[in-house]
């Protein structure tokens, strides 16, 4: 069953503010600076949608946006951000269920993958591969284990109780970076936060995909 963030929306960024500071945030602005003008970008996994007035500080205008999320309750939040003269497309779904016209020049995943299983990662991150374009780039930012024991600690407890209140489906991070390595993306640019316990990159799609 999919995971489902609606029990969790109402306190879901006061409780990450709590537990981690502004690293969430910044680990997220920090990629905003790889957007172009003009950009047609593709969010998965927004949760409240606080990234909308982060980007429009960036582009008050000229972003076509399309923003999926599969909590009705994040949703309903997300739509309420200022967005100035961008066009946002709000769609409520799983991201794996949606289908576009036209490829984006960027993909931003948001602490998005840590929910996933291995097998549904590699759905996923197909899904979102093809649907960017060749030279477009791929904002991600995750949690990632680089053997001190309180990361393990610190993830775990998240893994218990997102899955008791979300019924999200692993209890294990999956191998993101992996994925990238799989499908030649190139490094452009990346930065940790929190210790190194957040990852922050911007992966380039190599310009001979056509998928
Ligand atoms: C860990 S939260 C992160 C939220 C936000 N990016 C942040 O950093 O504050 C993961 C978000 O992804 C959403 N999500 C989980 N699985 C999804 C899917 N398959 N498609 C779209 N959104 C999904 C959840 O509803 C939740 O809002």
């Amino acid at each position: 069953m999919a995971s489902n963030y609606d029990n969790s929306a109402w306190f879901y960024d006061r409780l990450s503010r709590v537990v981690y500071g502004d690293a969430l945030v910044h680990a997220q602005i920090y990629l905003l600076q790889f957007i172009k003008p003009n950009s047609r970008i593709l969010i998965a996994g927004g949760g409240t949608g606080w990234i909308l007035e982060e980007l429009t500080k960036k582009h008050p205008s000229g972003l076509k946006i399309t923003y999926v999320e599969i909590s009705a309750n994040m949703m309903a939040l997300s739509k309420k951000r200022s967005i100035g003269h961008n066009e946002v497309s709000f769609i409520n779904a799983p991201i794996e269920d949606t289908v576009y016209t036209e490829q984006f020049d960027v993909v931003f995943t948001p602490f998005l993958f840590d929910n996933f299983r291995e097998d549904t990662l590699q759905n996923v991150f197909n899904h979102l591969h093809k649907l960017l374009k060749p030279g477009g780039v791929w904002l991600n930012t995750d949690f990632q284990l680089t053997g001190k024991w309180w990361q393990n600690v610190l993830l775990k407890s998240m893994f218990v109780f997102f899955r008791i209140l979300c019924r999200i489906e692993t209890s294990v991070l999956p191998n993101i970076m992996r994925q990238f390595k799989q499908h030649q993306y190139e490094t452009i640019a990346e930065q940790t936060f929190f210790g190194d316990f957040i990852l922050s990159t911007v992966a380039g799609k190599s310009l001979s995909f056509r998928a």
